[in-house]
């Protein structure tokens, strides 16, 4: 970055100091780490890869076939989920989070795998642009669900039955098939004043397999902006 104006950095670039440090403060000679999906997931890769170099000893998981792509390529060695009883430390991206730092996830596509290593860490650190904070959630952002390929358009009824306008997410004319098999149905919900109560309606719908709201998940939450540069928030 020496020698680099801001003005030639590409605006999603900026926030790697903010995953740079989320791995420096929290990341420590020999444990368990999760790796999330998205940009700001794989800067924390890219720095974690510089410590592993360095001689750090780690235990990596992935929340996705991109990002265990993207860490192998750098050299990582990614460990199987059912060999681990629990992570220590996950770095994550988000799409919006809001003053309780729960969260919008799954832009990516990711939203599964991202929420089991998100349910199984002691610490969930977010890295993010702070353009990603937000009043309340799902006003700016269409919240993800994951749902079974068999009967999709029932559930997506029973999704528009709760208010939302379900868009079956689409790639190249085809629809979007998540690593586990699943579709994913783009939820125009508006204004979510209360994620708890709506993740635990969304779960009880049969064929949804998973929800983007990451509620009562994060540990601390790392945010980047031109203005302010890397700011910390936790609860
Ligand atoms: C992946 O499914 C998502 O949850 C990402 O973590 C989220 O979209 C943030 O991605 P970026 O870091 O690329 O903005």
């Amino acid at each position: 970055m020496v020698g680099l104006d801001m003005d030639e950095i590409p605006p999603w670039l900026r926030k790697r100091p903010a995953a740079v440090k989320a791995v420096d403060d929290y990341v420590e000679d020999g444990m368990v780490v999760g790796l999330g999906t998205g940009n700001a997931a794989n800067m924390a890769v890219d720095r974690i890869a510089e410590l592993v170099k360095d001689g750090m000893r780690l235990t990596l998981v992935s929340s996705s076939n991109q990002t265990e792509d993207y860490a192998r390529k750098l050299g990582l060695g990614i460990s199987d989920l059912n060999r681990v009883e629990r992570i220590d430390v996950t770095i994550d991206g988000a799409d919006e989070i809001d003053p309780n730092l729960d969260l919008i996830k799954g832009l990516g596509g990711a939203l599964l795998k991202e929420k089991i290593l998100a349910s199984m860490s002691d610490k969930e650190i977010i890295v993010a642009d702070d353009f990603k904070r937000v009043g309340v959630l799902g006003a700016a952002t269409p919240l993800p669900v994951e749902v079974c390929r068999f009967a999709c358009e029932r559930t997506a009824e029973k999704l528009r039955s709760m208010g939302s306008e379900p868009v079956l997410r689409m790639r190249e004319g085809s629809p979007f098939i998540t690593d586990e098999g699943h579709y994913i149905y783009d939820c125009k919900f508006g204004s979510i004043p209360d994620p708890r109560r709506l993740e635990g309606e969304i779960d009880t719908i049969p064929g949804v397999v998973e929800c983007g709201l990451f509620v009562g998940l994060t540990y601390c939450a790392l945010t980047y902006s031109d203005d302010t540069g890397v700011n910390e928030y936790r609860l």
